[in-house]
Order: structure tokens, then C-alpha cells, then sequence
């Protein structure tokens, strides 16, 4: 078992009708609010009309518009512009993870005097970040509970992952009736990110059995109450066990203890949808099944066999390499089975920029370092094999 190092500072507030705490909790940070919002889904939900409501005695300044994908230009920089010019006091970011990814680094923008870039990618470390709040409104990514968020700059393809323990929120309402909205194709988006998240986490060298329990269940109770999100989206179990499963996905405590993985799945989707700003759950489901595959060997083939027996109840007496290979393939099929497209092409990616897209993974995320390392060649060859 490795060292470790760890604390989640975030509160979080969850079920059905929490957000009526929101003015006490916004008060403990001051008057002057930034709500941050995305193409609108807020205001359909009724979400929107119930902050201001409750709100009505802050001052509050807004952003909308964040893009799914959440794009530097012009997103980050108008964020950080109105909280220098307004003085803010707090974020509070209502939305999807998009939303919230670019909250957090609007929040550390805020209090830098230079380029904010230079925060995002590691050239200057963050003395300080404006708190935030947020009201999450999709089950997917996590960002509620961890302290990273991803931030996409088009001109240069770049989709780069920023964490920084300044970028917990400080407290995250969890309501999920407001994901009862979430229409099929975004729902099963989260079900396979939320899914790969604890994947990236349980193949790794180390890990622990107390781990591993962890992460088969959190994968069992992702399908199961996936796939009852998708048949009644109205299902309030189904929707709030989802929620607190995706929440758990990405602040490590999963993974206490093991060894580093590379998260080398995320590495690659996060090329995929700098490049064609695809979604990013749909990425990782065509990406898992192939770099499984690419990974199979006399080295990580016990993984897959504990992997298939306990999460998907494979007969534990078949021989090994049937075992791994019957994982694989059922990984594929559920994905496939809540109508993920699980092909490149049909998410608008053709061959013409495989080999810029592994040169730049190669170059840029260190997956020489992965639970299996994986050269430019391997990433080019699971691209393909993902065509
Ligand atoms: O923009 P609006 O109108 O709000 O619509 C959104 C958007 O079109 C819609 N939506 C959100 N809540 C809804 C809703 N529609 C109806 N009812 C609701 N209640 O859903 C669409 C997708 O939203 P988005 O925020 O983009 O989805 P998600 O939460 O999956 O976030 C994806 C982003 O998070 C990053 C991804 O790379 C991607 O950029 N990630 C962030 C992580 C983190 N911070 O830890 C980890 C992840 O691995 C991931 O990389
Ligand atoms: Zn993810």
C-alpha cells in the first residue's frame, strides 16, 4: 500500500430540496455573487428563476453561455474580468460539469494579476482562489467533489486538466430531481464516464482489496441504476444513487493507497474532444473496450479476471484468458447497450488526424508513466482500432 496524502474539504448537501439552504450558505462568503450557467437548461428546469428567488437580497453578476467542453476564450477570461471589475465575493456555478470545471478556473483566474493560462498549465501556481459554491445539475464528472476542472482552448487543441487543492468548491448542493431533465444521450454519457473514472482508478499495479470492493460496486450500481435512469428518468433512487456514485468518481477515494494509474483512458479523450470537441463520456466508452484489449497481457490479465467475475459475474471457472477476454467484450456490449455510439466515425472522427492527435497525447500526458505504458504507437493503433 503506498503513502498518501489526503483531504476533501467540500460540504456536500444532498437531496431533494437542499438548494433552499442556498442563501445561508452563500452568505458565509459575502454579497457579491457570479452565477455561472450554461446554454440555458437552467432556466427550462425552473432552476434559474428558484437561485434568483432565493437569492434576492445578493448582488448578483452573470455568465452564461459556458459550452460544454469549456472553452478558455471566451468563457474563462469573461469570468475572470467580471469578478476583477465587480469584486466578487463568491461563484456560484449551476449547471453540468462544464459549468463548474470553468468556475474553478475563473475562481483561480480571479486572483492572479497575470494570464490565467499560465495557472492552467502549471507555469504559475495559484497563491489563491475566490470560494465556490455550486448547485451540480448532471451526474457525470464529479467535479462537485474534487479539486480539478478541464479547460479547452480551440486555436491549439489543447483540453487540459487543472488541479489545484484552491479549486474544491466549498460546498456542492446535490439535488437530484434536477437531473430527472438530463436527456438519454448525456445520461448515458455520465453512466460511462462516472464508470471509466472508477475503471482508471481499479486497473492499476497496487491496489487494495478494500479498493477494489469499492470500485466494483460503485461500477455494478453505475449500471444498474444507469440503465434505470435511461428507462424512467423520473426514477428519484435510481437518479440520486447515480449522483453520489459520479460524485465519488474523481477525488481519489477510490483509489487511496494504490498506485498511480495515468488515467490513460482520459488521456486520449481529452485529445479526442480538443480535437472535434466530442462528448466526453461517448469518447471514453469507444476509447475503454480498445485500450483494454491493447492492455491484455501475461502481466494484467489477473486484473480482468477479478474485474469480470465481480463485476459482471463471469463463470469464474472458465480459464483465464476466456475470462478477460468475456470482461472485455461485456464492457463493450453495455456500453453499446444504452446506445452509446461505440465508433469513432460515428462521432465525426475519420483517420485524417490520428497521427497528429497520438503526437500530441505522446507529447503532452505522459503516459509512459501509465499502468501500462503506451508509447506513440500504442495510442496511434488504439485510435484506430477505435475507427
Ligand atoms: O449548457 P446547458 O444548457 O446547461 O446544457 C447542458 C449541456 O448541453 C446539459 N445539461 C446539464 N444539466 C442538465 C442539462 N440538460 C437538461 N437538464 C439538466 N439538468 O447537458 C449538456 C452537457 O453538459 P456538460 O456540463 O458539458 O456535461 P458534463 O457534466 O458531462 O461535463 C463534461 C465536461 O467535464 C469534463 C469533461 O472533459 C467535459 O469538458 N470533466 C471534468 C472532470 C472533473 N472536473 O473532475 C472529470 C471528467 O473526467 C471530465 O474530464
Ligand atoms: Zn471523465
Amino acid at each position: 500500500m503506498q503513502n498518501f496524502n489526503y483531504m476533501t474539504p467540500t460540504r456536500l448537501i444532498f437531496g431533494k430540496g437542499v438548494v433552499e439552504k442556498l442563501p445561508g450558505t452563500m452568505a458565509r462568503f459575502g454579497k457579491k455573487i457570479l452565477l455561472t450557467y450554461g446554454g440555458g437548461s437552467i432556466k427550462k428546469i425552473g432552476l434559474y428563476d428558484r437561485v434568483m428567488e432565493l437569492l434576492k437580497d445578493f448582488e448578483i453578476h452573470e455568465l452564461p453561455g459556458i459550452q460544454p467542453n469549456p472553452k478558455y476564450d471566451p468563457s474563462v477570461l469573461d469570468g475572470v474580468r467580471i469578478c476583477k471589475e465587480q469584486q466578487i465575493d463568491v461563484i456560484l456555478a449551476v449547471g453540468g460539469g462544464s459549468v463548474l470545471d470553468c468556475s474553478k478556473a475563473i475562481a483561480a483566474g480571479a486572483c492572479y494579476d497575470g494570464d490565467p493560462w499560465d495557472l492552467i498549465t502549471y507555469k504559475v501556481k495559484a497563491k489563491a482562489a475566490l470560494p465556490i459554491v455550486d448547485i451540480i445539475t448532471l451526474a457525470a464528472t464529479g467535479s462537485e467533489y474534487d479539486a480539478g476542472g478541464v479547460i479547452s482552448r480551440t486555436e491549439t487543441n489543447d483540453k487540459i486538466g487543472y488541479i489545484d487543492p484552491l479549486l474544491y468548491p466549498a460546498v456542492s448542493f446535490l439535488d437530484p430531481t434536477y437531473t430527472f431533465t438530463v436527456n438519454k444521450k448525456h445520461t448515458a454519457a455520465g453512466i460511462a464516464d462516472a464508470m471509466n473514472h472508477t475503471m482508471e482508478q481499479y486497473f492499476a499495479e497496487d491496489t487494495t482489496l478494500l479498493n477494489d470492493g469499492f470500485c466494483e460496486s460503485m461500477l455494478r450500481s453505475l449500471m444498474v441504476n444507469g440503465r434505470k435512469c435511461l428507462e424512467n428518468p423520473e426514477d428519484y433512487t435510481a437518479r440520486a444513487e447515480m449522483m453520489l456514485s459520479c460524485t465519488y468518481g474523481c477525488n481519489g477515494i477510490l483509489s487511496l493507497g494504490n498506485s498511480p494509474s495515468g488515467w490513460p483512458c482520459h488521456a486520449i479523450e481529452h485529445a479526442l474532444s480538443a480535437y472535434y470537441d466530442i462528448t466526453h463520456g461517448e469518447g471514453l466508452a469507444i476509447i475503454t473496450p480498445r485500450w483494454m484489449r491493447h492492455i491484455l497481457s501475461d502481466r494484467t490479465i489477473d486484473r480482468f479476471v477479478k474485474y469480470g467475475i465481480n463485476v459482471f459475474g463471469i463463470d469464474a471457472s472458465l480459464p483465464k484468458q476466456e475470462i478477460a477476454e468475456k470482461a472485455i467484450d461485456a464492457t463493450y456490449r453495455f456500453f453499446e447497450s444504452i446506445n452509446i455510439p461505440m465508433h469513432l466515425r460515428e462521432v465525426g472522427i475519420d483517420e485524417s488526424r490520428i497521427d497528429e492527435m497520438a503526437h500530441h497525447i505522446a507529447v503532452n500526458e505522459g503516459l509512459e508513466n501509465a499502468y501500462v505504458p503506451l508509447t506513440e504507437q500504442d495510442i496511434k493503433n488504439i485510435l484506430l482500432e477505435s475507427l
